[in-house]
């Protein structure tokens, strides 16, 4: 493990003004997003949709890094240059989805255990050898009546901490992502609670496993009533619930936080994190590593046709930028409207 690598991986994708394009749909995620404009999910398709994205010209204004599906990685652009390449040339930093997704969780019913530790380490090997310098892993813990157990978010936990000790060991910066889902018709209060008891067991499992906080990243959901809930906190509340939360569970040797945006409407997701980094002196860097609330434009206007691609990579664009605008606290909501 270096450690000066990666702390300066992981300052280098906080860098102010930057965050993170997550565009590391699985196969089923990604059918899911193509079936709502009809577009097929073949090979050809999710290449031509993930060329717009990641050569959107002007984006690396707004974008640190990228995280990359399995199939993509190996893919190249329109120019035949890989994918990690193009992004490297233009400043991008490459990452990679590693885990291998959420499956039931065996005597636990209603939650789920992410699996993909097996071979890890050679499969790091072979992503750090294509480019990638940094990773994810996604947790996935729901609030409904019962749960979440301890067993869950223990076993979530443990699994979170193997792989970031896994990806250090590679020199490959770890995005630690334990979710809590916001599907629900939970309050602000009980995703409060959720999410703290969660953060506690995972850094008390991060820190168990040697992992070193300074050479990772956190990606947590915010703080937020659930979607079916009747009375929704509003964006301020979300906000200070938010900051709250972290201050109590979040060392600060940890050098960023990218937040998920889960479900949230793009200008949703932009208007919460502009609130949470106007919240004075905190002590991470805060940002986005948004996989819908960045896509949903651009793949609306794309449609799956090509002449719909500078307009698509314009829609794209223009939400990174106002992103990136929140990452610094000086969005407004008037921007929505204004030109790219
Ligand atoms: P969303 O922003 O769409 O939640 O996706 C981010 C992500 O990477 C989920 O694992």
């Amino acid at each position: 493990m270096n450690k000066n690598e990666l702390a300066s991986i992981a300052q280098s994708i906080m860098q102010k003004g930057k965050g993170i394009l997550a565009a590391d749909e699985s196969f089923p995620s990604i059918e899911k997003r193509f079936k709502s404009i009809g577009v097929e999910s073949n090979e050809e398709n999710r290449r031509a949709y993930r060329d717009l994205l990641l050569t959107a010209e002007g984006s690396e204004e707004f974008i640190s890094g990228v995280i990359l599906f399995d199939e993509t990685i190996r893919q190249k652009a329109g120019d035949g240059t890989p994918f990690p390449q193009a992004l490297s040339k233009r400043g991008i930093l490459p990452g990679i989805k590693v885990d291998g997704g959420a499956k039931d969780m065996p005597g636990f019913p209603g939650e789920k255990i992410t699996e993909g530790l097996d071979g890890l380490r050679d499969r790091l090997k072979e992503y750090h050898d294509l480019g990638a310098r940094f990773a994810k892993w996604r947790g996935v813990i729901d609030i409904a009546e019962g749960i979440p157990t301890t067993g869950c978010i223990e076993a979530n936990a443990e699994a979170l901490a193997r792989y970031a000790a896994l990806c250090q060991e590679a020199d490959i910066v770890p995005i630690v992502e334990p979710e809590v889902l916001m599907d629900g018709g939970h309050d602000l209060a009980r995703c409060y609670e959720v999410t703290t008891t969660t953060l506690r067991t995972v850094f008390s499992r991060l820190v168990a496993h040697r992992v070193f906080l300074e050479g990772m990243l956190l990606k947590p959901n915010m703080v937020i009533s659930g979607a079916k809930c009747p009375t929704q906190a509003t964006a301020q509340e979300v906000a200070e619930a938010t900051v709250c939360c972290f201050r109590r569970t979040v060392p600060a040797a940890v050098p960023g936080i990218v937040f998920l945006s889960g479900g949230q409407s793009s200008e949703r997701a932009t208007e919460h994190l502009n609130l949470i980094n106007m919240i004075a002196d905190l002590p991470w860097e805060i940002s986005f590593s948004y996989g819908r609330a960045l896509q949903e434009a651009p793949l609306m206007t794309w449609k799956g046709l090509a002449e719909n691609v500078p307009a698509a990579q314009k829609a794209y664009s223009h939400r990174a930028k106002l992103n990136s605008l929140a990452r610094k606290g000086q969005y407004e909501s008037k921007m929505e409207s204004m030109a790219a």
